[in-house]
């Protein structure tokens, strides 16, 4: 089972969000389940860099849309995994953050940037393929960014046919990022002027990338069983109910996993302190450390509540800063590692002036810090109005640092609350609320407390957690079923 794995991100190399780690776990676990993954990047500086045994493979690719010259490169990945690199300088050659300019604001080309690695992708089905010597049975796109492969494949058959079809498929990691442009963009796009219908990549006016991905790929995943019932509905399907209604059939939830090798705190390296299951005693001393690197007082029986995340609206943070002070008054603290919206950074560092010995926030991005966070808080807050499956909260449950999380997507999926059933019977592995309300999430930190306070209780709780298994051979199993299904 051949597979060609486009993506945007993959950690180390690049990374803003989770599809990041799971574009460098995925694909392992498939080969561990006999598959032969080979991703395809965006030649981006710390991809070109990133990737060892770096080699040019076919001809020169002159017809990108967007670029008139691009080459592909393959190589590995630190993770061993084989990965192409579409190398087009005039696309990718530009430090920092892969969407957004030095402005903060996305790149102006985005669309030609992303359309470019879906053709590039396309083009490994053609009868002259990119790469001669390997031609995948499944091009497997994700998010928006990989979205118009399958357009690709059904709208450019004199481009892209070749002596068998590969089955397509696309996961959405996140249906509020869409990739929609104008109507005029069409020929730069490479897409016929015809396909601009309903029945093709036409949105609501403009062309859809992530529409046309859902309309003509062969199978549809997304990353939990809960996001792909919400993302049929009109409160989280931004437009798409309707279609991914309609194709429902061939629409699936897969939840994600998680990378043990890195998120694991009996090998942690990031960590002040190893513990496991069976002796919890290094989490005080990673508390502590948590405690002093955001400047805490070092109270051990104070319970601290953590947040990791992009700061974004879905990720319903602004609840945690009107929880906060009542939070405070009880007796908790509070630790916040993120960046984003400009608002909620802002009222982030209020918080943190306000209350100095008990709230400590960093604006930024830090791998080191998320681990350490895992590890030293006691609770960890994902509170978000929509999570498609969201990896903290399962990082959090091997750290032993009961997640605190809104009932939604997969963060419904991989939490068991801690209700009286669930907590008699040991089932509980943390704390849900359902309204995106301040006073839910009150309701909910009450409870976390009232258990916190009972230490062996907690304690009982934090080892059932930490022995849940998240690891990606399930879900990996899970696509190679998928993928069988779309081979003769
Ligand atoms: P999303 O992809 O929507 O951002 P996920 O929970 O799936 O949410 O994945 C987020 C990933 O990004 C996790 O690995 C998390 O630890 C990491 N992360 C988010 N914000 C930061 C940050 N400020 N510093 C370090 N890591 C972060
Ligand atoms: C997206 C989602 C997040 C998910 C991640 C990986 O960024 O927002 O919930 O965990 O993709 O699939």
């Amino acid at each position: 089972m051949r597979v060609l794995y486009a993506t945007s991100e993959c950690y180390p190399l690049v990374k803003t969000g989770g599809l990041a780690d799971v574009s460098a776990a995925l694909p392992p676990a498939l080969n561990a389940a006999g598959a032969d993954v080979r991703l395809l990047l965006p030649g981006y500086p710390a991809v070109l860099n990133g990737l060892s045994n770096l080699h040019e493979v076919g001809d020169l690719i002159t017809d990108l849309p967007g670029c008139d010259r691009a080459r592909l490169l393959l190589g590995r990945t630190p993770d061993g995994v084989l990965a192409y690199a579409l190398d087009a300088p005039s696309l990718y050659n530009r430090p920092g953050n892969p969407y957004l300019g030095p402005d903060g604001q996305d790149w102006p080309d985005n669309a030609q940037r992303f359309a470019a690695l879906a053709w590039a992708a396309a083009g490994f089905a053609a009868h002259a393929s990119y790469d001669p010597w390997w031609r995948p049975d499944i091009l497997h796109g994700h998010d928006w960014q990989a979205a118009l492969i399958p357009a690709y494949l059904a709208l450019r058959p004199d481009r892209f046919s070749g002596p068998t079809r590969p089955g397509t498929v696309l996961t959405i990691h996140n249906i509020a990022y869409q990739g929609n442009v104008g109507p005029w963009m069409l020929g730069e796009l490479g897409l016929p002027s015809s396909s601009f219908r309903v029945d093709g990549v036409e949105y609501y006016g403009k062309v859809g990338f992530l529409k046309a991905g859902c309309y003509y790929a062969d199978r549809l995943t997304t990353v939990s069983p809960t996001y792909a019932h919400e993302i049929q509905t009109a409160e989280h399907g931004t437009g798409l109910q309707g279609l991914l209604a309609s194709r429902s059939a061939v629409l699936s939830g897969i939840l994600n996993g998680v990378d043990y090798d890195i998120w694991d705190p009996s090998r942690d390296p990031h960590i002040a302190a190893r513990y496991s299951p069976d002796d919890l005693g290094g989490k005080d001393s990673c508390k502590a450390d948590l405690q002093s690197a955001f400047g805490l007082e070092r109270r051990p029986d104070a319970p601290l509540a953590a947040v990791v995340s992009r700061l974004t609206w879905h990720k319903g943070l602004d609840l945690v800063l009107d929880a906060a002070p009542q939070w405070v008054a009880w007796g908790g603290q509070l630790v916040v590692l993120g960046s984003g919206d400009p608002a909620s950074e802002a009222g982030f560092r209020q918080l943190a002036q306000t209350h100095p010995q008990s709230v400590g926030v960093r604006i930024g991005y830090d791998e080191p810090l998320s681990h350490r966070i895992q590890a030293g808080c006691d609770l960890f807050l994902v509170p978000s109005r929509s999570e498609p499956c969201g990896l903290t909260q399962m990082y959090a449950l091997k750290y032993g640092s009961l997640p605190l999380v809104r009932r939604t997507g997969g963060l419904a999926d991989s939490i068991i609350d801690a209700n009286p059933a669930a907590a008699n019977d040991g089932s509980a592995t943390g704390f849900q609320f359902v309204g995106a309300s301040v006073q839910e999430l009150l309701w909910s930190l009450r409870r976390a407390l009232t258990l916190y306070r009972k230490p062996d209780r907690w304690q009982a709780t934090q080892r059932h957690a930490m022995t849940r298994d998240f690891g990606w051979s399930g879900p990996a199993e899970e696509y190679m079923e998928l993928y069988r299904g779309l081979v003769p």
